[in-house]
C-alpha cells in the first residue's frame, strides 16, 4: 500500500517525503510545481537513496486522479497541495477558493470512489485569528481575515463533515505554526518564488547580500522587546509530526485537530539574532510600520500533541538557523 503526497514538491511535503521514505513507507507524489520545481524531487532521492513514482499535474484534474488511484493502492493521502501567500490570496480570491478547496474536494470524491479513508492534512495556525488568547488550543473558535485563511477554515470543516458521514474515515487536521529550517543535508530547503513575505527567506536574502536590510514591523507590541513573536518549528519535526498524525490515523477514525508547533515564541529580533549567530553574516534592520493583519504574538499549546500523537519538536531556534544557513548560504 502507498501513502499520495499531494504537494510533496514543496517545501513542507518534500521533507515530510524524506521521512516517510526513511521509515520505509511506499510513497507517491503528485505536483504540479506551481511553485516547486523538479530539482526538489531529485533532492528526495539523493537524501532518501530511494524512489518513488511521481505524477505531474493538477489535482482538480479528475483524470488524473483516478489513474492515480487506479495504477496504485492508495491507503493514505497527506494533503499539502495549495497556494499559500496572503497577500495574492487577497488579490486572486477565486484562485485560491477553487485550488485549494475545490482541489481538496476533487481528491476526496476520488478516495470515496477507491475506498481510500485517511486524510492528514495542512491546516495553519491562521485559523485562530485575531482575536483568541494565547497560547492556542484547539478548541478554541476559528476564523480568518484573507481568503487563504478561509480556504483552511473551510476544509477543516469539509473533512469533520466527511468524518461524520462515513464513520470509518479518518482525517488528523495539522494546524501548523511557522515551519522554518531546511533538511540538515543542506540539499533541500525553501525556495520561494519571488519576493518572499514570510520573514525566513527574507532575512535569508540579506543575509546573503540580495537585500540590504530587513524591515521589522512593529517594534512597539506589547512582547519581550516590541517585535512580533511566533512559534517557529523546525520543518523536519513539522515532518515527523505527519509520519506521527499517520501512525494515529491507521489506528482511529473520526476527526482530530492538533497543534504543530514548539509551545515557544520567539521575537523577531530574536530570531536576527539567532541568524547572525548561526550563518556569521550580519542581518541589517530597520523598524517599519506594523503589517496590517499581523498578530503581536503566537505560539501553540502542544500538550494535544505529546498525548495523542506522543510527537513533539526536537530542534530549538539555533537548530533551525543553522540548518537554514547551511541550505541557504550555500555556495
Ligand atoms: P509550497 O508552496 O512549498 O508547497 C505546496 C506544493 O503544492 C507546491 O509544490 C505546489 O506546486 C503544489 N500545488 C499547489 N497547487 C497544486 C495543485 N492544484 N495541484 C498539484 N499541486 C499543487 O508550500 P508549503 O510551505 O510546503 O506548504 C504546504 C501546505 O502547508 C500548504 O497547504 C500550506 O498552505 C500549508 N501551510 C504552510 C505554512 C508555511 O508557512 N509554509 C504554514 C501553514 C500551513
Ligand atoms: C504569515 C501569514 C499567515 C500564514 C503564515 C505562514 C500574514 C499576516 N500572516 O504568518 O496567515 O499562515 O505566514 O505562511 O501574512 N516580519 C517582519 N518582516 C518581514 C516579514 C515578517 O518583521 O519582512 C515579522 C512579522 O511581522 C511577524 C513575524 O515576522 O511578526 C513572522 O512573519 P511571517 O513569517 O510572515 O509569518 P506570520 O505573520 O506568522
Amino acid at each position: 500500500m502507498s501513502v499520495l503526497v499531494t504537494g510533496g514538491a514543496g517545501y513542507i511535503g518534500s521533507h515530510t517525503a524524506v521521512q516517510l521514505l526513511g521509515c520505509g513507507e511506499d510513497i507517491i507524489i503528485l505536483d504540479n510545481f506551481s511553485n516547486s520545481s523538479p530539482e526538489m524531487l531529485d533532492g528526495i532521492r539523493q537524501i532518501s537513496n530511494k524512489t518513488f513514482k511521481f505524477y505531474e499535474g493538477d489535482m482538480r484534474d479528475g483524470a488524473l486522479l483516478d489513474r492515480v488511484f487506479s495504477e496504485n493502492d492508495i491507503e493514505a493521502v497527506i494533503h499539502f497541495a495549495g497556494l499559500k501567500a496572503v497577500g495574492e490570496s487577497i488579490q486572486k480570491p477565486l484562485e485560491y477558493y477553487d485550488n485549494n478547496i475545490n482541489g481538496t474536494l476533487c481528491i476526496l470524491e476520488t478516495m470515496k470512489k477507491h475506498n481510500c479513508k485517511i486524510m492528514i492534512f495542512s491546516s495553519s495556525a491562521t485559523v485562530y485569528g485575531n482575536d483568541n488568547p494565547i497560547p492556542f488550543t484547539e478548541d478554541m473558535k476559528t476564523s480568518a481575515i484573507n481568503p487563504y485563511g478561509w480556504t483552511k477554515v473551510f476544509i477543516e470543516h469539509i473533512l469533520e463533515g466527511v468524518c461524520e458521514a462515513d464513520k470509518d474515515f479518518s482525517a488528523v487536521l495539522l494546524r501548523y505554526f511557522n515551519p522554518i529550517g531546511a533538511h540538515k543535508s543542506g540539499i533541500i530547503g525553501e525556495k520561494p518564488n519571488g519576493i518572499p513575505n514570510n520573514i525566513m527567506p527574507y532575512i535569508m536574502k540579506v543575509a546573503s547580500g540580495e537585500y540590504d536590510h530587513l524591515n521589522v514591523f512593529g517594534n512597539d507590541y506589547d512582547t519581550v522587546d516590541g517585535t512580533g513573536v511566533r512559534d517557529y518549528i523546525h520543518v523536519v519535526d513539522l515532518a515527523d509530526g505527519h509520519l506521527a498524525a499517520l501512525a494515529y490515523a491507521r489506528k482511529h477514525k473520526g476527526a482530530e485537530t492538533v497543534n504543530l508547533g514548539t509551545g515557544k515564541g520567539t521575537s523577531v529580533l530574536e530570531l536576527v539574532a539567532a541568524y547572525e549567530k548561526a550563518s556569521g553574516k550580519k542581518v541589517p534592520y530597520v523598524f517599519a510600520p506594523r503589517r496590517q493583519g499581523d498578530i503581536a504574538a503566537c505560539y501553540a499549546d502542544v500538550s494535544k500533541a505529546k498525548k495523542l500523537l506522543g510527537w513533539q519538536a526536537k530542534y530549538d531556534i539555533d537548530d533551525m538557523c543553522a540548518d537554514n544557513a547551511r541550505w541557504a548560504l550555500k555556495e
